[in-house]
């Protein structure tokens, strides 16, 4: 069977930032999956300070996420709490492109350092995840505490972690190949 291209996305490009260790956590979940092509998309090597799809110019950074995407068939975001909402460089990043995402599932992870593991932001990225036409399926993962919860190498201190993500991958899975079958259907 044909595999399902999933991005992940890591959506802060802070220096020293713990979203990372979650990021390649969710990966290497996500590479138990064998039936998931993952594509690993770190927006600090996208962004190109050009954030209108209105512009003509697109520049190289730009091009590059629009093949990601235009190819995904749904995406993985990992995006740290940062006032309650998102970072602000990844709105400049996602804001880049628009029929790329058409119909296509997107799973959301939290990150914080305090108890909610990002649910502020996970409230705030969904509806725009929504008007760019993703489908955001039900369950989230919030990594709470996330600067005590790997240990020096990266690795993971609390295993329960697998399992959250092991349920929010089967829906994305069955969403992913539900919608892949159904855009084939649709008249270009
Ligand atoms: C600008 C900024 C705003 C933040 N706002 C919040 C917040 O609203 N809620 C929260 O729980 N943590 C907040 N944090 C702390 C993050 O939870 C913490 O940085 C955590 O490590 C995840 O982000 P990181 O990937 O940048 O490290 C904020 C951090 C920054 C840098």
């Amino acid at each position: 069977m044909e595999k399902l291209s999933i991005s992940i996305i890591l959506g802060t490009a802070r220096e020293g930032r713990d979203s990372e260790k979650v990021a390649q956590f969710v990966l290497q979940e996500v590479k138990k999956r064998s039936e998931i092509e993952p594509v690993f998309v770190d927006i600090k090597d996208y962004i190109s300070g050009k954030t209108s799809r209105l512009s003509d110019e697109q520049s190289e950074k730009n091009k590059k996420w629009h093949d990601i995407a235009e190819k995904a068939d749904g995406f993985l975001f990992v995006i740290p709490e940062y006032n309650h909402s998102f970072p602000g460089e990844f709105k400049m990043f996602i804001d880049t492109l628009f029929k790329e995402y058409a119909k296509k599932p997107a799973a959301i992870c939290g990150v914080s350092n305090g108890a909610f593991g990002g649910t502020r932001m996970i409230d705030a990225v969904r509806p725009v995840l929504s008007y760019l036409g993703m489908i955001p399926v039900s369950p989230t993962v919030q990594f709470m505490k996330v600067n005590e919860l790997f240990d020096t190498k990266g690795a993971i201190l609390d295993e329960a972690y697998g399992k959250k993500v092991s349920a929010m991958l089967d829906e994305l899975i069955w969403y992913t190949k539900a919608m892949k079958e159904a855009r084939k259907t649709i008249k270009k």
